[in-house]
């Protein structure tokens, strides 16, 4: 790699767009600003008017915040290109089918796609079913930029785990899972979010085991606990030490983004 992203980070050159402001992505693009230039990309012309009038309609950034931050807020893509790590927080609904809805997440992709370059850094933190950083986004990115994933580029998924309103739980007290494409990515996303979250990072094993770990922590915290498929609240003890989710539908998920393409029959009965 002709520019180390761990180095870029060490010498704190590390230079983010963040791509998506609600009520993730802004509070996010805050806590990067004051250590990394960091440029607030969103498609609604509204919302990019009335941060740069220090207007939060959210309601996750006070005035004051807003006003003492020096992020560039944004619509268009030509601010965005001298970026070299995008982190990409548009949002992932369901259709009345509970179908999720991937349009935002490839409209992103397909932005950034073109105008990746070598050695550049894209992080996912939409919540997203597992598999899907690599087998839905990665596509993408490689099909409009016309370079290799893990080769040319590369990538990470760190969910987000907050929830909207919480005041107590926030993005610097809840510690964030990070995941990379390769070790040294890893590393290197970690060490980013590392860098503005004061709790802590939990480094999972892999991109999918990042992703599963999201989606369990989402079912015990929306139903019941005694019936999560993990039982546990704490999605890094779900996700490691052996990668393997208990609910046998992730486990499914999980073992296919790794290749290991099991019968969903055999996955109902590992356990
Ligand atoms: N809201 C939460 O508390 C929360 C918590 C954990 C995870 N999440 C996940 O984080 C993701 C973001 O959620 P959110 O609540 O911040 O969403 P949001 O709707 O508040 O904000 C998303 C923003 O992305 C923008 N956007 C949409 N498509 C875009 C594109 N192609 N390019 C640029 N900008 C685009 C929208 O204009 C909007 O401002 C979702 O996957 C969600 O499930 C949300």
């Amino acid at each position: 790699m002709k520019n180390n992203p761990k180095s870029q980070i060490q010498n704190r050159d590390a230079s983010i767009a963040v791509i998506g402001l609600g009520y993730v992505g802004l509070p996010l693009a805050i806590e990067l600003s004051k250590k990394y230039p960091t440029v607030g990309f969103d498609l609604n012309e509204e919302r990019i008017k009335q941060l740069k009038e220090d207007i939060d309609k959210t309601l996750e950034v006070d005035k004051k915040e807003l006003n003492e931050t020096n992020i560039t807020y944004t619509t268009e893509v030509k601010d965005i290109v001298d970026c070299n790590t995008y982190i990409i927080t548009v949002p992932t609904p369901v259709d009345k089918y509970n179908n999720p809805d991937m349009e935002p997440l490839a409209s992103a992709s397909t932005t950034v796609g073109k105008i990746l370059k070598t050695d550049d850094v894209v992080i996912y933190e939409s919540t997203v079913y597992p598999g899907a950083t690599e087998e839905f986004c990665v596509p993408i990115l490689e099909k409009e930029s016309g370079l290799t994933y893990n080769t040319d580029f590369f990538c990470g998924y760190s969910p987000e785990r907050i929830n909207p309103g919480d005041k107590e739980h926030s993005l610097k007290t809840i510690t964030k899972i990070t995941s990379g494409s390769n070790k040294e990515i890893a590393d290197f996303v970690d060490q980013l979010y590392s860098s503005i979250v004061p709790v802590g990072t939990y480094k999972a094993s892999s991109i999918a085991v990042a992703e599963a770990a999201k989606v369990i922590e989402n079912v015990h915290r929306h139903g019941d606990p005694d019936r999560s498929p993990c039982g546990h609240g704490n999605p890094a003890y779900c996700g490691a030490p052996e990668g393997r989710p208990h609910h046998p539908a992730l486990q499914h998920r999980v073992s296919h983004a790794h290749g290991r393409r099991e019968p969903a029959g055999h996955a109902h009965h590992s356990g």
